[in-house]
This record gives C-alpha cells, sequence and structure tokens, in this order.
C-alpha cells in the first residue's frame, strides 16, 4: 500500500481517498507506529499529511528520519513537507505571517515531474504558519507564493517530493493531478486499485475464511449492508441467509425496495421479519430521544437474534455473520482517542456476544465512494448504491413525540412528497439527506379550505455534508420549498404548516433526536 501518515489533522482520509480514486491501494497510520511497524507493510510510497502542530512545538508529532534512508518514495504535504524538510537538513522558521485559504501558487519549475505544464499560476488551498525557509540539501524549488519562498520542492534521484499547500482538497487546481504525478512519475507506481480487483481479492478472502460454513447478514436497506451481502453471496452463494427486520419505521417503499428489487438484483436467499406490532408496543409512551433509540435497539436485536436462530436451525448450524464496516469506522475506532458518545448509534454491532458469530466484514477496507463502485459492479439497482443515508432507528426518531401507527403513517406521506419533489427536481446527488420531521407534539392554527385548522408542523431538514460529521443546510431553490409545502399542507391531513430548518452542524445536529 501507500501509506499515509495521520499527523493528526482531518486531511488524511482524504488524501487516501483521492489516491485511491488514482486507482492505488492506500491505507492510514498513526505518525506514532514505529518506523519497523511501517517497513512491515511494505510500503509502496508514503504519504506525510497535514496535521495542526508547528514542526518545533513541544510534543509536536516527528517522522523518523530513518524513514528516508529506505529507498521508499515519500510525498510531504503542508505540516508534512515541513517535517520532511526538516528531518532532512532544511530548515523551517516561523514566518510570523499566516495563510489560510485561496492562495496563488507560482510555478517556477518548469521541468518539475511534479508541476511541469501547470499554468504559471494555479489557486490553491494553504493553512499554515510556520515555511520552509531552506531546502535540504539535493532539492529542487519549483514554486512560491507571495508569503511562501518554498512552497513545493521535489529530489527525484530519491523519489522525494512535497508541496507546502493541500492538493487533496477540491479548492486546490489540478490538486489531484499533482497528486497522481507523484504517485505515477516519482515514485513510479503502476495503478491497479479498481472496483474489478477489490472484488476479486475480497471474493478470494471471504471463501478461505468461510469455507462451506453457513453465514448470516442483516440487511438495513442501507447500501452498506447491501454492498456487503451481494459481495458475501457471490463469493459463496446460498450459504448465506439474509435477515430484513421490518421494524415499521421505514420509509414508504422501502420494504418492498429490499424484498423484490434487491434479491432480483442479487438472487439472495432473504427472510423478512415482519415486528412492528412488537416495535409499536415496545415504544408507546415513550418520547425521550435516547430512551427510543435504546428501545428501538434493544428490539433489533431481539428480532435479529429470534431470526438467526431459528435459520441457524433450518441450516444445522449457522458461524459467520456479515457486518457493513467501513474503513473510516477502522480508522476513527483505531485512533484509541474515545470520542464523546452523541447519540447511541445502532446497527448490527450491538449484537451481544453470547451469539458466538465470527464477523464477516467485506468492507474493512473502504470508503464509501469505494463500496458505491462495488455495488454498481455487483449490479445492484442504482437506488439502492446510490441511496442516501438513513437513521437505523428510521422515523421513529423523526417523530417529536411519542411513535404511533397515525403519526408513521403522517410522516410516511410526507416523507414520500419530499423525495419524490428533490429526485424530481435533480437534487439526489447535490443533498446529503434530507430528513423530514414530525414535530407531534407541537400544534399551530392554521386556515384550510373555509376552516380553522389546528394542525401538526413538518420540518425539512435539507442539508449538505462530506461525511455527516459536520453539515451545513442545503439552499434549496424557493420555487420548489414552495411546491414541496403545497404539497405536504394539501395531501397530508392534520399537516397545516411546513417549516425549513437553517441550522449547520455544528450547532445542530442533523437528525433531530
Ligand atoms: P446526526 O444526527 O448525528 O447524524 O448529525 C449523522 C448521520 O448519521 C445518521 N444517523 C444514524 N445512522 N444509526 C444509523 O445507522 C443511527 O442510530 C443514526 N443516527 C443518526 C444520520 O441520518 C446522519 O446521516
Amino acid at each position: 500500500p501507500v501509506l499515509v501518515v495521520d499527523f493528526g489533522a482531518q486531511y488524511a482520509q482524504l488524501i487516501a481517498r483521492r489516491i485511491r480514486e488514482a486507482n492505488i491501494y492506500s491505507e492510514i497510520v498513526p505518525s506514532t507506529m514505529s518506523l519497523a511497524a511501517m517497513l512491515a507493510k511494505e510500503p509502496a510510497a508514503v504519504v506525510l499529511s497535514g496535521g495542526p502542530s508547528s514542526v518545533y512545538a513541544e510534543g509536536a508529532p516527528q517522522i523518523d528520519a530513518a524513514l528516508f534512508d529506505a529507498g521508499v518514495p515519500v510525498f510531504g504535504i503542508c505540516y508534512g513537507f515541513q517535517a520532511m524538510a526538516t528531518a532532512l537538513g532544511g530548515r523551517v522558521d516561523q514566518t510570523g505571517r499566516r495563510e489560510y485559504g485561496g492562495t496563488t501558487l507560482n510555478v517556477t519549475g518548469k521541468d518539475s515531474r511534479l508541476l511541469r505544464d501547470l499554468p504559471d499560476q494555479v489557486n490553491v488551498w494553504m493553512s499554515h504558519g510556520d515555511s520552509v525557509a531552506e531546502a535540504p540539501a539535493g532539492f529542487t524549488v519549483t514554486a512560491h507564493t507571495v508569503d511562501t519562498p518554498i512552497a513545493a520542492f521535489e529530489n527525484l534521484e530519491r523519489r522525494f517530493a512535497g508541496v507546502q499547500y493541500h492538493p487533496e482538497v477540491v479548492h486546490s487546481e489540478h490538486g489531484q493531478e499533482v497528486l497522481k504525478r507523484f504517485l505515477y512519475d516519482v515514485a513510479g507506481l503502476e495503478p491497479g486499485w479498481t472496483a474489478d480487483s477489490i472484488l476479486t481479492d475480497q471474493i478470494d478472502l471471504i471463501r478461505a475464511q468461510i469455507g462451506d460454513r453457513k453465514v448470516i447478514c442483516g440487511l438495513s436497506g442501507g447500501v452498506d449492508s447491501a454492498v456487503a451481502a451481494a459481495i458475501v453471496h457471490k463469493a459463496v452463494g446460498d450459504q448465506l441467509t439474509c435477515v430484513f427486520v421490518d421494524h415499521g419505521l421505514l420509509r414508504a417503499g422501502e420494504r418492498e425496495q429490499v424484498q423484490r428489487d434487491y434479491v432480483a438484483a442479487t438472487g439472495i436467499k432473504l427472510v423478512t421479519v415482519d415486528a412492528q406490532e412488537q416495535f409499536l408496543t415496545a415504544l408507546a409512551g415513550v418520547t425521550e430521544p435516547e430512551a427510543k433509540r435504546k428501545i428501538i435497539g434493544r428490539e433489533f436485536i431481539r428480532s435479529f437474534e429470534n431470526a438467526a436462530a431459528s435459520i441457524a436451525q433450518e441450516e444445522g448450524g449457522v458461524d459467520f455473520l456479515v457486518q457493513g464496516t467501513l474503513y473510516p469506522d477502522v480508522v476513527e475506532s483505531g485512533g484509541g482517542t474515545g470520542t464523546a458518545t452523541i447519540k447511541s448509534h445502532h446497527n448490527v454491532g450491538g449484537l451481544p456476544d453470547d451469539l458466538k458469530f465470527a464477523l464477516v466484514e467485506p468492507l474493512r477496507a473502504l470508503f464509501k465512494d469505494e463500496v458505491r463502485l462495488l455495488g454498481a459492479e455487483l449490479g445492484l439497482p442504482p437506488e439502492i448504491v446510490g441511496r442516501q443515508p438513513f437513521p437505523g432507528p428510521g422515523l421513529g426518531i423523526r417523530i417529536i413525540g411519542e411513535v404511533t401507527h397515525a403519526r408513521l403513517e403522517l410522516l410516511r406521506t410526507a416523507d414520500a412528497i419530499v423525495r419524490e419533489e428533490l429526485t424530481a427536481a435533480g437534487l439526489d446527488t447535490a443533498i446529503w439527506q434530507c430528513p423530514v420531521v414530525l414535530l407531534a407534539e407541537v400544534r399551530s392554527v392554521g386556515v384550510q379550505g373555509d376552516g380553522r385548522t389546528y394542525g401538526h408542523p413538518i420540518v425539512l431538514r435539507p442539508v449538505s455534508s462530506e461525511d455527516a460529521m459536520t453539515a451545513d443546510w442545503s439552499r434549496i431553490p424557493y420555487d420548489l420549498l414552495a411546491k414541496i409545502s403545497n404539497r405536504i399542507t394539501g395531501e397530508v391531513a392534520d399537516v397545516n404548516r411546513v417549516v425549513l430548518d437553517i441550522t449547520s452542524k455544528p450547532p445542530g445536529t442533523i437528525e433531530w433526536e
């Protein structure tokens, strides 16, 4: 792999993704990992990421200078650029000038392998206080900015290069091109990481792990479990049984989509558990969000366990459970720093230990966009592959107040209208997701037809986001909002008002509960 050394900023995952978009496999490692452990991974190249520290600050993360004697190509970005310069005998100064945001990069190295044929001036994204003041011996300086005399350098003989700016962010023009040039032209790597090759590798691994034993998978309707199950099915066929728990908190058409479209596309054996009454009974009278989430999680596990037990009986034992764990989860939990639980997320991961399944996690090395590519490669329908995120507890956490049958019906109708209109307007990819929320305990006065009404508000919460960690509210055209509002108040009984949530995250979370 190409190792991306994480110096503690949010950029490492983005860099790793960009490298993979260049069809080369990459992995993230913490900067605290020993050089021996890094080299044990036989890196094809090492990329030193950006980070929040100053290379001179006490306790600033360091890179073992022996890395540069290991014969491995190295690319330094931002902090990594400075760490590289320092380790190789160059000098980094605190200039007192800070560059943040867009800056003009003046490209001077016409023979540069990294920057050749770029325009003389390129807009790039900077974020630094310190600057490299003196390049290490043997390096050619190839670019500068107004405030940074050394903004890019390279040493082709040793296959080293670096840039002060962030080529991985979309605001840096030609960023991906520069990254590719490092990988292909400086490091000499061959692109070979494609959906096709990932699939072949994963199928071999799964066959080796499962052999001729039995495996089950919980489907949520979401893209991760759908793709994970499809890969496992491709590998071991009918040794896999899928379980879909219909908790009654699904959106319109979701159950049918899984039962019909997904099964048609994959040929997977599917058991649907009809647990609507069980969930509604358990949720009766409950309004507190965390309590709802816990109950839904608990009932989900219960239903899944029961289904698993009867499948195990029929199949003569089940040894494996498929999970759609993604690479960011692995990186983030491997980071070790316990992040606060803001909301208790529920998925099949909450299964108790005494179920005694070994886990099969075919997506453990993949980013979300790669999962979608694989899904397409596996022939899954676009409605499943391109699906926006939807929380496990479903509409249960989008009814503010007690969850009842009637309220679920109402919210399902409103939600279907919103989805239909956003899709028709071609906004499905521009919008990350759009929760539709029913304020079931709020009423306001309205006038509909000839009469006074006293109905509930529906909240629209369209957001744009890269990863759901942060989000902004989507600027949806007014005309479209008007259309949605008219349709909801006209078509959904007991709703007489539609409001728009204009809060970013933070401070608001995406969901209301
Ligand atoms: P918040 O509300 O925390 O949501 O800003 C971030 C993202 O996570 C989704 N979400 C969940 N997904 N189980 C899930 O699988 C959950 O319990 C859950 N809660 C929130 C939410 O839709 C958004 O995409």
